[in-house]
């Protein structure tokens, strides 16, 4: 069976004793075998079983993500508390909840955002909490990348470096959520680009690049129309694109809020140090060089050295 049907989870964040409400399968080899049905608790035996046969990971449905989201959200501190497992386990956690999420957010009805800013404003509380630092966060970030799920760990990665840097300056809280939800928001717009545009391994061509170009100002309006985000979100959404020298788009401006500054260096970092069907991943340092020299007048120089020192 096509393994896009399936999403891996991680073993551990099915606590035992517990009714995920989820079919959770195995994987040998291509094939996917059931587990266990959705009615039945998942025990401590199972753990104890898949633990010593060296499971890591089982896999649920894609059509299931949602429920199996909401199982581990319920769960989410209590499995990020827990010293049992490694900080790296932990992470791995954390990561994998923030991708489902995005994934869900994006991919769900428009209407579904209002109900759903909750539950990225706990996210980026998690992702902001002293346990982690943005480079761990963004090294097992990074290993979650595939062809799906690029834009969804993309905007998960903006939104964790935007407010890391925030946070290294002592911003109050209510900004700091503010930019991390415009952070895991800011490409809200791709939604309405055709994803064979977003993926094109070659040259766009004019009317292509076009439409790529609309996804600032789409994002923009349709999330200002629901009137959910407020000015400093909707401001990322819209002008993280916008270049210091003035060759960005949608506007070409050339004064730009220190929000949007911060937001299109830690868009273009993430966009560089990232997997992609097309090119590998940049190095931290190469992707920060090119930054600095090649896309020389880009980016506010203050912002950028700051990004590097928190990087270093
Ligand atoms: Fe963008
Ligand atoms: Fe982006």
């Amino acid at each position: 069976m096509d393994g896009e049907l399936y999403n891996q989870i991680i073993l551990e964040t099915l606590i035992p004793e517990s009714l995920p409400g989820v079919s959770l399968f195995m994987k040998h080899g291509t094939n996917y075998t059931l587990y266990k049905g959705p009615d039945l608790p998942f025990t401590e035996r199972d753990k104890q079983r898949l633990t010593n046969g060296q499971v890591e990971y089982l896999f649920v449905f894609s059509s299931e993500i949602s429920n199996y989201n909401l199982y581990v959200e319920s769960n989410l501190s209590e499995l990020l508390e827990n010293e049992d497992f490694s900080l790296g386990k932990r992470q791995e956690i954390l990561c994998q909840a923030s991708v489902s999420y995005v994934q869900e957010i994006f991919d769900a009805p428009a209407m579904n955002i209002k109900a759903n800013l909750d539950r990225c404003k706990s996210l980026i509380k998690h992702i902001l909490s002293d346990h982690f630092s943005p480079h761990q966060l963004m090294s097992t970030l990074g290993s979650l990348v595939s062809h799906n799920s690029y834009t969804y760990v993309h905007s998960v990665q903006v939104s964790s470096y935007m407010t890391a840097l925030y946070k290294l300056r002592n911003t109050e809280d209510e900004i700091l959520m503010d930019v991390g939800i415009g952070g895991l928001f800011h490409d809200y717009g791709k939604i309405y680009v055709p994803q064979m545009i977003l993926d094109k391994p070659d040259k766009l061509t004019c009317s292509e690049f076009e439409q790529i170009k609309g996804h600032p100002n789409l994002g923009h309006d349709a999330l200002d129309q629901l009137g959910i985000l407020n000015p400093i979100a909707l401001d990322i959404v819209r002008n993280h694109h916008e270049k210091l020298c003035g060759s960005g788009y949608p506007d070409g401006l050339t004064e730009i809020s220190s929000y949007a500054k911060i937001a299109s260096i830690a868009d273009v970092y993430s966009a560089l140090t990232t997997n992609r069907s097309y090119r590998q991943a940049l190095t931290k340092d190469v992707a920060l060089d090119i930054m600095s020299d090649q896309m020389k007048g880009s980016f506010d120089t203050y912002y950028l050295s700051m990004f590097s020192a928190m990087l270093n």
